[in-house]
């Protein structure tokens, strides 16, 4: 296809094969002992070009403003498997908290782009990369956003009020709304009321940014795709000086409610998978913490 163009030098090539052993989909094969594109299956993963020790392959569809940082270099070197700290690494992971308590900073746009850029380095079903960001740069924003938030769940609240129709539809095998209403209504009333009075934002804690990852329709693993695309956003962030915390909330609301996210110029046929809330944190820990008891297995075959 076209847009999966791959474009071999063959007077640089020297026929080593490397790019036919990594490519995934059988694309590349020698002939006449030069590598050549042979099929039309090509993902643009780009394994052939980073392979190739005479640099004689482009991959087309590659960007290299996509990997072009604004706020910081990036080695090109390849890292191969066991050169790189798994404490330090670690570390990061353990570090990075949810934030609920930002300053009221804002964050540099640049930062921002290249948030996105870092969480795009994740790997994709079939490559296909068919996440979305939409970026809110200002507490203005994400204060408009919450509003529309806010919204939703106060109508939600409303009907979860009414006890009969929660009984209702609980008899007829729908127990969501009387779940709810058991397991958030006051709390999601206690937050409304903050809201509307002192202004209070137990939603997007006062964040001066946010980032929503969604997904164009017709990738094989949407949600998978763009959720690991925010553990690196998560990361990331945390690397340099952000504060983050995924708002499960906004995300509920946006998946019940299509208009919110027409409101804030999301095309109807996007998937809504996360919320990032982004900001300067408040808050210092004395040290990291573990996890509950896991559950763990083998299978021995
Ligand atoms: C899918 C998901 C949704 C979440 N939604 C919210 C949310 O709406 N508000 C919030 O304050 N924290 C939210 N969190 C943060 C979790 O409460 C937090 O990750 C968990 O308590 C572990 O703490 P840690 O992130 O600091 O390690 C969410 C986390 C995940 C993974």
């Amino acid at each position: 296809m076209e847009e999966n163009r791959i474009e071999i030098d063959r007077d640089l090539c020297d026929g080593c094969g490397l790019c036919v052993t990594v490519c995934p989909t059988g694309t590349i094969s020698l002939m006449e002992g030069k590598a050549a594109v042979s099929g039309e299956e090509s993902i643009s993963c780009g394994h052939c070009e980073a392979v190739c020790p005479q640099k004689a392959i482009r991959v087309m569809a590659i960007d290299e403003e996509m990997s072009r940082y604004k706020t910081f270099t990036m080695e090109k070197q390849w890292l191969p498997p066991g050169k790189y700290s798994t404490s330090v690494l670690v570390q990061l992971m353990a570090s990075r908290r949810s934030c609920r308590c930002f300053t009221n900073q804002s964050v540099d746009r640049a930062i921002l782009e290249d948030l996105v850029k870092i969480g795009i380095t994740a790997p994709s079903g079939t490559n296909s990369q068919s996440w979305t960001f939409t970026i809110m740069p200002t507490r203005k924003a994400v204060a408009s956003f919450a509003e529309y938030i806010a919204s939703y769940f106060g109508r939600l609240n409303t009907t979860a009020e009414k006890t009969m129709l929660r009984l209702f539809l609980k008899l007829t095998g729908k127990g969501e709304l009387d779940a709810y209403y058991r397991g958030y209504y006051r709390k999601v009333k206690k937050a409304l009321q903050e809201w509307h009075g002192s202004g209070k934002d137990r939603l997007f804690h006062g964040s001066t940014a946010a980032i929503i990852i969604g997904s164009r329709p017709g990738a094989s693993c949407p949600a998978e795709d763009a959720l690991l695309a925010t553990q690196n956003i998560l990361l990331a962030a945390h690397s340099m000086g952000l504060g983050s915390c995924l708002i499960g909330y906004a995300v509920a609301a946006m998946k019940k409610d299509a208009s919110i996210q027409q409101s804030i110029g999301i095309p109807s046929e996007e998937g809504i998978h996360a919320v990032i809330a982004l900001g300067y944190p408040d808050e210092v820990y004395q040290r990291v913490t573990g996890r509950k008891k896991v559950t763990q297995r083998y299978f021995e075959g």
